[in-house]
């Protein structure tokens, strides 16, 4: 297969963990005989450093005529808190969302057995979990209306769905449910919120299409006890924008580090995959960022190509990573890796199947 892939690393540490998932992607173009063409672009506090905006148009169109595209991280502190800043670096992600029509993130959530005491959730709790969170990711509060006064006293966010957007990823939601453990729950605040309501209308009348599959509804306050408490419970996990956003950097502490946590972004036309975790300026050209997240998120894009044992040879080799201990700082295992040498393993292990550190 021929991929042309355009490469956003972004800000923070984004540039040194996305190099590891090209690394990665490279290492698979030789064994299984692809080839992967890079096309690096400005997204982000750089981009809006090189060209005054967060997205330049440049880097749209790259994105508009690749075949799918590598995210880094975006953000920087100096944005934050600063109540004079008109453009920020986090509008550019956005604006590429939704400009692409990437309307469904996945996130996957998972806990690795030699993982069990990187997470502050008991052992009994974690062992067995198994999710995917579909979370739509064009509209509600994201992208409604926004207004502030001049006096700078009163601010609005809109939370807006139509249902043609509720429809397209409760689908998804439910042909990936088909190939698990046949559950949805739709994780929603419809006691209180109408777009809950329009969500819980549409997607109770879509479950019918899909009779092998269970549908539960549960509301947005409880669910977050829920992922605690018995995340064993959830299959896939079906929401809106933000309480997906919120809910995925929960659901995160079940692995033991944000750093693990890929995703992909799938639009009908365009797709993006990126690390969940943000731009992590403090730990910039250090060598301490996790890469797993990134390199992860080279597994989805490879699966979303068809390209299944590839796929499955980029997770194996992160698997074998973690067994290994051979990771970064945040799992608080006893060996440390730079971000460069969990790289490297995992290269060394999709080309030979060799065991870099430990022979
Ligand atoms: C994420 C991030 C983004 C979001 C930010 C950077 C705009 O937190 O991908 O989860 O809120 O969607
Ligand atoms: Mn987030």
């Amino acid at each position: 297969m021929n991929l042309k892939i355009a490469v956003l690393s972004g800000d923070g540490i984004g540039p040194e963990v996305t190099l590891q998932a090209k690394k990665a992607l490279h290492a698979i173009g030789v064994v299984y005989n692809h080839e992967f063409v890079f096309e690096d672009a400005y997204i982000g506090a750089i981009a809006i450093e090189k060209t005054g905006k967060p997205l330049p148009e440049q880097t749209l169109n790259l994105c508009r005529n690749t075949d799918s595209i590598l995210f880094g991280a975006i953000g920087d502190p100096k944005y934050d808190n600063n109540p004079e800043a008109k453009v920020r670096p986090e509008q550019g992600l956005l604006q590429l969302r939704k400009e692409l029509g990437l309307f469904a993130n996945i996130r996957p959530i998972k806990a690795y057995p030699k993982l069990m005491n990187s997470s502050p959730i008991k052992k009994e709790v974690l062992q067995g979990t198994d999710f995917v969170v579909y979370r739509e990711l064009n509209g509600g509060l994201y992208f409604g209306e926004k207004n502030t006064n001049e006096a700078g006293t009163y601010a609005s966010d809109l939370c807006e769905y139509n249902e043609e957007e509720i429809i397209k990823i409760t689908h998804l939601a439910f042909k990936e449910a088909q190939n698990r453990r046949k559950k949805v729950t739709l994780v929603d605040k419809a006691n209180v919120l109408e777009t809950s309501r329009l969500w819980r209308k549409v997607v109770t009348k879509i479950a019918t299409e899909y009779p092998d599959v269970t549908l539960e509804c549960m509301y947005v306050d409880n669910a977050s006890m829920q992922i605690i408490v018995n995340p064993r419970q959830f299959d896939v996990l079906l929401t809106d924008n933000l309480f997906g956003d919120i809910l995925s950097d929960e659901a995160s502490v079940i692995s033991g580090s944000i750093g693990l946590m890929s995703s992909a972004s799938i639009g009908e036309k365009h797709s993006l995959f990126e690390p969940i975790h943000g731009c992590y300026t403090e730990a910039k050209g250090k060598n301490i960022a996790n890469p797993i997240a990134s390199i992860l998120s080279v597994a989805l894009l490879l699966d979303h190509f068809g390209l299944d044992t590839e796929s499955k040879k980029v997770i194996a080799a992160v698997e074998k990573a973690i067994v290994s201990n051979v990771v970064t700082v945040d799992l608080k295992v006893d060996s440390q890796f730079g971000t460069n040498e969990v790289g490297d393993f995992v290269v060394n292990y999709i080309l030979n199947e060799g065991d870099l550190y430990f022979k």
